[in-house]
């Protein structure tokens, strides 16, 4: 087999493309595929050409790993494009799995398309920080229109082959073998002449206010970004200007994109992610176990959410509770949650009650006997967690995966009360737990490897990203955000305003700054760990400016007022009170405000985290730090085109950040020290652990 076969079908030549996992367009492909069309045409006896590939997809994109060549050796999609609308024969594209980004494009240059009902068709570039770059803002809209070719270019998301067919982006679906039916469907077209070109026709529906309104919907959508307002001015170049200006325009503006740090930022978190379910020691051939029950003890916040994510891939749920009372509460919220997903329209009534027969609730842990994983999800204490674990032991089958739902406590010392700490092992969801991406998995010092790999394939099956984390206070995530949180407060103590600190991190794209953040979370929850960190230390009880806030009853929004004070719609607002309690503790401590620039506020806080990720990487707590950035991604609202804290700090240069570090009063972590004088980045770090 080679990378493109030509396999002759009589009087059509099938052109059949094998890069596996998913023919990306990769070095070899415009080759192999300009090799075979060159074949066609010198031969009178193919009458017209089917492109196809092989197992299990069509062409998924350009490849990605190729962006970073130069551009002279960067496989030629364009030119493969050009010479496919240029054809003289007619050529079928037969599409299944995925036909994404330069694969559709592919498909679009052709003359006709044929799909399966369930192939996937779309143009994702905007999800990579780029834009359709050969001829996609061109010939979508001339085949979908304005509105849906702008929809489809900036939302990323595919369509199914039977919309795509209603839409006429593809020509016939074919219910049986796609191979057969492309080829019928060739040899009946093989005599149309004119051949249809989409470079000739027109865009529909073209308006200015279709292109004004979509301007208007990523402020919203993609605040902050590069490419979605390249595509839509690319979209209307389709609409109004000759086909040539428009595809020349967009060959420049996808260089434009793809070599912006928010480009860089989003490939850096597509590999990452996928590399972070790579776990060194385990196999393909490590043995799961097969979940089809699951226990979980606690019906409150966490607990429900927790029920949720297995309820709605049709797992069953047993959730335990100490009190009817609470159990009863509990079992509302869930119901509620999907009848307000039902008013949504996101699933019927049908759905919600299907979802809550899944669901058993019972006071007694006994009923837990016949589960295949348990998640503990009670309040964080040790001697609690302890005592359930305890009890645990003796009642779970053999085997069964003890798991618990701590953010920040040793799961050695957890699964040390029990006569199996193989099988225990941390799932940390994060709050709301139905909604939020993130798992960490935290690997305890006896979990088994089958137990780890259990719990990776369980994540990927409830939609979450698993990352693997060591034992640590706080993991990954919280163990950096309780610095985050120490510097904000420091930032304010030296004379900011908390919404001038919250306001540098909006400034990075995230959604919530760190007091944004806490107020959401519950002032009380810091104001608890801060106390017993204090304890545990045998230090004095802590008395900064927000402890004393959270003294005064003002424990964020659930109390109605937090840093800031809340109308109805949970809209903060800077307040006096707060402001005079800040000002009297600066001058109690001897403290002179001075002005804080939004530059120095956002890296102090962003350059933070990347020095403790730093030590966490050392210690091993994370395998890369890539995961890192994962985890940020997913579980904290960092924008995911900058990449992660540990990307951002490799864009600034680990140099600048060393000395910005230093410069602020922070001691920069021995590896980053290391790196920066090796003039090294995190990501080269990861390359070079992988390879070892
Ligand atoms: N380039 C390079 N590698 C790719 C790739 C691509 N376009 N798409 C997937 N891969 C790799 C993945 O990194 C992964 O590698 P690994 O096994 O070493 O980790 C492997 O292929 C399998 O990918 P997934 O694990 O993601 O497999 P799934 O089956 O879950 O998903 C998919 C398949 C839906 C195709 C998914 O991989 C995907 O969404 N890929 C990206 C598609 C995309 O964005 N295409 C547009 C590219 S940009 C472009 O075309 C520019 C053009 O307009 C000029």
């Amino acid at each position: 087999m080679s990378i493109v076969d030509q396999i002759r079908q009589d009087d059509i030549l099938v052109l059949s493309i094998n890069n596996p996992p998913v023919n990306a367009f990769s070095p070899g492909v415009p080759e192999g595929l300009k090799a075979g069309l060159d074949a066609a045409q010198a031969d009178d006896t193919v009458r017209a050409v089917v492109i196809i590939g092989s197992g299990r997809t069509f062409v998924a994109g350009a490849d990605i790993k190729t962006f970073n060549m130069p551009r002279e050796q960067a496989p030629d999609l364009r030119g493969t494009v050009e010479k496919l609308d240029r054809f003289p024969k007619p050529t079928v594209a037969a599409i299944h799995g995925t036909a994404l980004g330069g694969g559709l494009e592919l498909a679009l240059a052709c003359t006709y398309r044929v799909a399966v009902p369930d192939a996937q068709l779309g143009l994702p570039e905007v999800k990579l920080g780029v834009l359709p770059g050969a001829g996609g803002t061109q010939r979508l809209p001339r085949v979908v229109g304005a509105a849906k070719g702008l929809e489809m270019m900036l939302s990323g998301n595919p369509i199914r082959g039977a919309e795509a067919r209603e839409l006429g982006l593809v020509d016939e679906l074919v219910q049986g073998d796609l191979l057969e039916g492309a080829v019928r469907f060739a040899r009946a077209h093989a005599d149309a002449r004119p051949l249809p070109r989409i470079s000739e026709r027109s865009v529909e529906g073209g308006s200015p206010e279709v292109f004004a309104a979509a301007r208007e919907s990523i402020k919203k959508t993609h605040r902050g970004q590069l490419s979605p307002s390249l595509i839509i001015d690319l979209a209307e170049m389709a609409a109004t200007q000759p086909f040539q200006t428009g595809w020349e325009a967009e060959a420049e503006k996808f260089m434009q994109a793809k070599d912006s740090p928010q480009s860089r930022g989003l490939r850096h978190i597509f590999f990452a992610e996928r590399e972070s379910a790579k776990i060194p020691g385990l196999s393909k051939d490590t043995p799961t176990l097969d979940i089809r029950s699951v226990g979980i003890i606690g019906a409150g916040t966490m607990g429900g959410g927790i029920a949720m994510n297995f309820l709605n891939v049709g797992i069953p749920v047993t959730i335990v509770e100490t009190a009817q009372e609470a159990l009863d509460r509990g079992l509302g919220v869930i119901r509620r949650n999907y009848e307000n997903s039902a008013k949504k329209g996101r699933m019927t009534m049908e759905d919600v009650e299907k979802r809550m027969a899944l669901l058993t609730p019972t006071l007694n842990m006994e009923d837990l006997a016949d589960a295949d994983i348990i998640i503990e999800a009670v309040f964080e204490n040790m001697d609690v967690k302890k005592e359930i674990f305890t009890k645990l032991d003796a009642i779970a089958k053999p085997g069964a995966i003890l798991a618990t739902n701590t953010s920040t406590l040793d799961v050695n010392e957890i699964a040390s009360v029990t006569g199996r700490p193989e099988s225990v092992i941390g799932l940390h969801f994060f709050s709301p737990a139905n909604v939020m991406k993130l798992l960490e998995i935290v690997r305890a010092d006896k979990t088994s490897d089958s137990v780890l790999a259990t719990s990776m394939a369980l994540a990927k099956k409830i939609r979450k990203v698993g990352v693997v984390v060591g034992v640590c206070d706080g993991f990954v995530g919280n163990r950096m955000i309780h610095r985050y949180g120490d510097e904000a407060r420091k930032i304010v103590e030296e004379g900011a305003a908390p919404q001038d600190v919250d306001a540098s991190m909006n400034a990075l794209g995230l959604p919530m700054g760190p007091f944004q953040m806490s107020d959401m979370a519950g002032l009380d929850i810091g104001y608890a760990i801060r106390q017993h960190q204090a304890k545990v230390r045998g230090e004095p009880k802590p008395d900064g400016w927000l402890d004393r806030i959270v003294e005064r009853g003002r424990k964020g929004q659930k109390t109605g007022a937090g840093i800031y004070d809340y109308d109805e719609q949970r809209k903060p607002r800077p307040n006096d009170e707060m402001e005079e309690l800040i000002s009297s503790y600066r001058a109690e401590k001897g403290i002179t405000p001075r002005e804080i620039s939004q530059e120095e506020s956002t890296k102090r806080l962003a350059y933070s985290l990347v020095n403790e990720g730093a030590k966490i990487l050392e210690e091993g707590i994370a395998q890369r730090a890539g995961d890192i950035d994962v985890i940020y991604i997913y579980g904290y609202g960092f924008p995911a085109y900058r990449g992660g804290p540990m990307q951002y700090a490799d864009e600034m240069g680990l140099q600048n950040v060393v000395a910005d570090l230093e410069k602020y009063g922070q001691t920069p972590a021995p590896l980053l020290r290391r790196l920066a004088e090796e003039g090294k980045t995190f990501a080269q770090y990861d390359a070079e652990k992988g390879r070892a």
